[in-house]
């Protein structure tokens, strides 16, 4: 995988006075990566429209390349991916998945019940997150996790084994555990069924569903039936991704706090598990306007998103909603920075073990920032208006969402700031930088 290290790795963003214009953002990340995973092992070639070519998701594709699938991007941008109808190779190397959770939790379950072995790793920050959280339902379902790092952490030894299906009550509200659990249940003996603290992102149910698999969603509760340890043939199709609302979110509140903002976004993705930040900013006062084009049953829901500026107020942010915005909240600590009166985020202790501690690198950018922000365990409290001062510098901790989060603060600044660590961008959003600049922003 590479993170551009040939490019400067700081990024000087000056005050916008205008902010306007249409944008497509890239692909979602989440059904990315789901969908490369799954086409892999499919039958025949599938063609994937908006898959997101960024650095975690080609990390993902190299990783299913090196267990035996062939991928190929097309000059018009689609990929194919050619499966293995089921069958997977031993890696000969280690699969390195850079800064992605998502590929690495959600590989390791994939894997578990595959009768190979493959240690799965990643990048310094990956290798710090918890995966004690997979490998005790993994492991209660019969799986073979070897916890190889410090303080149960990745590297990931996976061995194949037979597998059983379980009841398990999650701990922690997490798309990725619940997925990696659902994608190794696909190759286990038996009925497995979770139950989530609260509803979280559910890309995996509807792309097993879309694959013609019996995944039942009942309230809280997933229940699937495995296929034993050869697993259900799954056939390749089309596939229609839409673009990543995490991504838009920072246009979004671009746009809603800016005096001269106006952006319209195409092609949002608008699964209801992920639409909380637009929830939240109607709180906040925006002026945003949501027109569904595409309805699920045609693949996840997509639609066009308009915003234009006001004067944003200050919210709270709390409880079952932080799964359904988990991304999008160092971008809303940048609206709440801008909006008139307090902003609480809380029960968001998750944040704490994601590319960076989001809580304490958001806290430290906005303070250097002149925002009056109190860190709490599980969040933080903000007091706006703030006047944005650039005195100090940025520093995103190689975290993408720090990074933009921060870029979008610097278009209110009185004075060009400097953000470091920026390559991590590419992680997620390639083309965030000419992005800004077509809404009327300028970065050296
Ligand atoms: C994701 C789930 C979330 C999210 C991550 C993507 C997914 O993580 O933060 O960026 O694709 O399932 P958790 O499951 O750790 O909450």
């Amino acid at each position: 995988m590479v993170l551009t290290l040939h490019k400067p790795d700081t990024a000087t963003v000056s005050p916008c006075a205008k902010l306007a214009g249409t944008l497509t953002v890239p692909g979602d990340k989440s059904i990315s990566h789901r969908v490369g995973m799954l086409a892999s092992v499919s039958k025949g070639i599938s063609r994937v429209h908006g898959f997101l070519n960024s650095a975690d998701c080609v990390g993902l594709l190299k990783a299913m390349e090196a267990l035996g699938s062939r991928t190929h991007l097309t000059r018009e941008g689609d990929l194919y991916i050619h499966g293995t109808s089921g069958k997977l190779l031993e890696p000969a190397t280690q699969l390195d998945l850079g800064n992605s959770g998502t590929a690495i939790r959600l590989l390791t379950g994939f894997l578990s019940g595959y009768d190979i072995s493959a240690v799965l790793t990643g990048d310094e920050s990956l290798r710090s997150r918890p995966m004690r959280r997979i490998e005790e339902p993994l492991s209660r379902m019969g799986a073979k996790i070897e916890l190889t790092g410090p303080k149960g952490c990745a590297p990931i030894r996976v061995t194949g084994a037979s597998l059983k299906g379980i009841e398990y009550e999650m701990p922690v509200a997490s798309a990725q555990v619940k997925s990696s659990i659902l994608l190794a249940a696909l190759r286990a003996e038996g009925v497995t069924t979770i139950i989530e603290p609260h509803p979280t992102r559910d890309h995996t149910e509807w792309i097993l569903r879309q694959l013609g698999l019996p995944v039942e969603i009942e309230g809280n509760k997933i229940t699937v039936e495995g296929f034993g340890p050869n697993g259900p043939e799954l056939h390749a199709r089309a596939w229609n991704i839409p673009g990543d609302i995490s991504s838009a979110a920072f246009w979004m509140i671009a746009a809603a706090a800016h005096r001269r903002g106006s952006v319209t976004l195409k092609n949002v993705g608008l699964n209801p598990r992920r639409t909380a930040v637009i929830e939240v900013l109607k709180r906040m006062g925006a002026k945003i306007k949501v027109y569904p084009e595409k309805k699920r049953d045609e693949g996840d829901p997509a639609g066009e998103v308009r915003v234009s500026g006001t004067k944003l107020k200050g919210t709270v942010i709390e409880g079952a909603e932080i799964p359904n915005l988990i991304d999008e909240i160092p971008i809303l600590a940048v609206a709440g920075a801008l909006a008139e009166g307090e902003t609480v985020i809380k029960d968001a202790k998750e944040l704490r073990v994601k590319e960076s501690d989001r809580i304490q690198t958001m806290c430290e950018n906005l303070k250097v920032m002149g925002v009056n922000v109190e860190e709490m365990e599980d969040g933080m409290r903000i007091s706006g208006p703030a006047r944005v001062q650039t005195g100090g510098m940025a520093d995103s901790y190689g975290d993408h969402r720090i990074a933009m989060a921060m870029a979008v603060l610097a278009l209110f600044s009185d004075a060009p700031l400097t953000i470091k660590h920026v390559n991590c961008i590419e992680t997620s959003y390639p083309g965030f930088w000419d992005d800004l600049i077509r809404l009327g922003g300028h970065v050296e």
